[in-house]
């Protein structure tokens, strides 16, 4: 999820610095607006018939699309040669964390209310949750290995490879939305297609 191991060494000209330093604030407030959305429908009372279901779907959707944005980044730079773009992928990755850590609080405190022998009896017998479970340690490792002083420990090499698991973080959350549902996969296959996409031009990057 950083954004140091590809621009270590990268000399910006000056304007192209300070037009980024206004850049980083501004995507950090964009990428606030999906819960200032979720805030606003919530006071309205808005949120339909089932406020807490829609609560915790709606921001497990937002961890879902901040995953497949962050993994945007490189695809993006690879196909219109915006090498700035680069900077802003650890803030993206650490955004679709906040948005997993939303959604996990609301399904832990309003949807379970703490009752953690249940919460418990989900994680073993429910296989959508075990899923998601497991790709939410992998975003917390991932999010723990984030910083500077990670990619210097672990090495450049490694702390590539170790970030990798992104993917499967982000395949296990589309198979966790696929299996949560008993009717119109629509949006979990867009989020494949998308995915399937995104890994596509990091194969092409690699081997063209
Ligand atoms: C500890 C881990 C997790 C738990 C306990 C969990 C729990 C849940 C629950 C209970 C629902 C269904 C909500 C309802 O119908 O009331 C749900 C839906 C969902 N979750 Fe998770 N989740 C976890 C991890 C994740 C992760 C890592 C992602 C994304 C990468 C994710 C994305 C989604 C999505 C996209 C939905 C469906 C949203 C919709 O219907 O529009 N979840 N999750």
């Amino acid at each position: 999820m950083s954004d140091t191991t590809e621009n270590v060494g990268a000399t910006e000209p000056r304007s192209k610095i300070k037009r980024v330093s206004w850049q980083k604030p501004a995507i950090f407030c964009l990428c606030l607006v999906p819960l200032a959305w979720l805030i606003v429908w919530a006071v309205a009372g808005d949120l339909g018939a089932n406020p807490i279901e829609a609560i915790t779907r709606y921001l497990g959707d937002w961890a879902l699309r901040f995953i497949l944005i962050a993994l945007a980044v490189t695809p993006i730079r690879v196909l219109t040669g915006w090498t700035a773009v680069g900077r802003f992928r650890r803030m993206l990755g650490l955004f679709a964390f906040f948005y997993l850590l939303l959604h996990l609080s609301s399904y832990v405190g309003l949807d379970q209310f703490f009752y953690w022998s249940g919460i418990w009896q989900d994680i073993v017998k429910r296989i959508y949750i075990t899923l998601g479970v497991a790709a939410a340690v992998l975003l917390a490792l991932l999010a723990a290995t984030s910083t500077d002083k990670m990619v210097n420990r672990l090495g450049g090499k490694r702390w590539r490879e170790l970030h990798r698991l992104v993917y499967l973080a982000a395949v296990l959350g589309v198979i966790h939305f696929f299996m949560m549902l008993k009717a119109d996969y629509t949006e979990p296959t867009i989020y494949a297609v998308v995915l399937a996409g995104l890994f596509g031009v990091r194969v092409y990057k690699k081997w063209v």
